[in-house]
């Protein structure tokens, strides 16, 4: 590296190593007004007389005038190295009250400290009519809170928000329809999304069979990071309208177990319901629930999911799309463990470098009889030699008509049968006529748009022979005269009409 280059990149590196300090500093500090309140000798009396009126001073409370007083069993603050004028935006739930043993109800806490955050500074805007919130952190310390109403964010309008590090529980008398945390707006705003870059990071959620984890209405730019929610009796997340929220690295399951659950028959609910578009759920485990991942909105993409819920043979869907002739769904890199995929009318679908394990399949499943833009390529099966096709039609509603542009090909299969809609065979005889029967493999019933072959033959003769018919998925090649040949024959079928 020349000297100048050295430079330069120690001037990177240094910058990057003081927006990590700048980072931490963030993260761990407290208001500026603790720091004055702890550093100057009265704090322990004047906490001590505050804390009668604590109730009073914890509502509406403004980030100028932070909470100076901690409620038992809250620990006290801890003098930081602030530098003067900043205002960190972190917002700790003991502080207002919130019990971390889990015992007492901390849902007025918890609210008020979103509250707070909510009126705290903000910083120009992100999308029009949604305040900047300048990374406002709802930090829950570690703690595993009891609530008994859904975490609702007060009005909708804002954003660049986190809310993280610690565990919600939802008590006996949860409303069963609500979710634990509610990014539904309690009010509208003049955006036309209700919040903008709110970050759910290291929450546990226990729903406690009662509603769900976390709902996401009309929101944008949403993450939730290596979150574990469980025991959820409708769904864990539901995703409504709005804008890629991406869920990574995270745990979902309506029962707490590594599989082979006595109780599998049973399971019920959605682990992630996407209703809207544009998603992205990459590298999570979904290890119980009747339907993995619901999906009808459009353009969402699935990557590094493992779906052990509900196996197919007790009635359970690893991933449903059901969203007829508006697909656009990539699933790729995903693990499908005893429960397979649906998909209704799919128009615009991929699924590929996907293992299949203990017969799981693929199903397609007419609605309006549309096969449209498909492409199954590059995925492995595995199964217990039941003769379990990899990809299946459900056409109990009526035949799939208009297939097109339909791939299924280059998948490996153990103990299953394979289907594609490419198919190449060779027929070996002495006489008229060859017949190479693809009905066993290919995918669609007499369905075939192309045909390649060649006749081989090492006799005397050359005969004249032609492609004489293709129906019911036999491909029947014909000569003048009888000679001893080999026929090879490739078949496409679902491919552009
Ligand atoms: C499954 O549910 C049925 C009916 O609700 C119940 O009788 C049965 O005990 C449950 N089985 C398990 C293993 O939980
Ligand atoms: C093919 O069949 C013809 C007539 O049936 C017979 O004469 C001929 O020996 C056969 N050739 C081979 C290679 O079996
Ligand atoms: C093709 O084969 C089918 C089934 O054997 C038969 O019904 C049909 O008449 C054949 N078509 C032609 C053009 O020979």
């Amino acid at each position: 590296m020349e000297p100048a280059m050295q430079r330069k990149m120690l001037t990177i590196v240094m910058g990057l190593a003081s927006l990590l300090i700048a980072h931490v500093n963030g993260e761990t500090s407290l208001p500026f007004d603790h720091q004055k309140l702890t550093s100057d000798g009265h704090y322990l009396d004047q906490m001590q007389k505050m804390q009668a009126f604590k109730h009073s001073l914890l509502t509406r409370r403004q980030l100028a005038t932070p909470p100076t007083i901690s409620s038992s069993p809250a620990p006290a603050p801890q003098a930081t190295n602030q530098p003067p004028g900043s205002r960190p935006s972190v917002y700790e739930v003991t502080t207002y009250g919130a019990d971390p043993t889990g015992k007492l109800d901390s849902t007025e806490a918890l609210l008020r400290a979103i509250t707070d955050a909510f009126n705290g500074p903000s910083e120009g805007f992100l999308m029009k009519g949604i305040k900047n919130l300048g990374g406002a952190h709802i930090n829950l310390q570690g703690g595993n809170y009891l609530i008994s109403k859904p975490l609702r964010l007060p009005a909708a309008g804002a954003g660049n928000l986190k809310i993280s590090g610690g565990a919600l529980t939802a008590s006996d008398d949860f409303p069963t329809d609500g979710y634990l945390i509610d990014l539904s707006a309690s009010s509208s705003s003049s955006s036309s999304y209700n919040y903008e870059y709110i970050t759910m990071k290291d929450l546990m959620l226990d729903c406690n069979f009662r509603g769900g984890g976390i709902s996401v209405i009309n929101s944008l730019r949403t993450s939730i990071d290596n979150c574990y929610i469980s025991h959820f009796s409708t769904e864990g997340i539901l995703v409504q309208n709005g804008h890629e929220t991406y869920i990574r690295n995270s745990f979902l399951g309506q029962h707490i177990t590594a599989g082979g659950d006595p109780g599998e028959r049973n399971f019920s609910g959605t682990a992630i319901n996407l209703m809207g578009n544009d998603n992205a759920v990459t590298d999570v485990v979904i290890f119980s629930a009747a339907i993995g991942v619901m999906v009808s909105g459009q353009a969402n993409t699935l990557s590094g999911v493992h779906c052990y819920n509900k196996a197919t043979g007790f009635g359970g869907t690893g991933i449903y799309l059901k969203l007829p002739s508006l697909t656009q769904t990539r699933i790729v890199n995903c693990y499908l463990d005893y429960t397979g995929i649906v998909a209704e009318d799919p128009m615009q679908l991929t699924i590929s470098s996907s293992f299949f394990l203990g017969d799981a399949f693929i199903l397609l499943k007419s609605i309006n009889g549309l096969a449209e833009g498909i492409n199954i390529v590059d995925n492995m099966f595995a199964g217990s030699d039941k003769g379990i096709e990899i990809v299946q039609l459900d056409q109990s509603k009526g035949p799939f008509k208009k297939i097109d542009q339909v791939v299924v090909d280059r998948n490996n299969v153990k103990g299953m049968t394979l289907k594609a809609t490419v198919a190449r065979g060779s027929v070996k005889g002495n006489g008229t006529s060859w017949t190479v029967d693809f009905s066993p493999v290919l995918l669609f019933p007499n369905l075939i748009n192309h045909v390649q072959y060649s006749l081989s033959s090492g006799g005397a003769t050359f005969p004249r022979h032609a492609l004489r018919n293709v129906s019911g998925n036999r491909v029947v090649i014909e000569s003048d005269i009888a000679v001893p040949a080999s026929v090879f024959v490739m078949v496409e079928q679902g491919s552009a009409s």
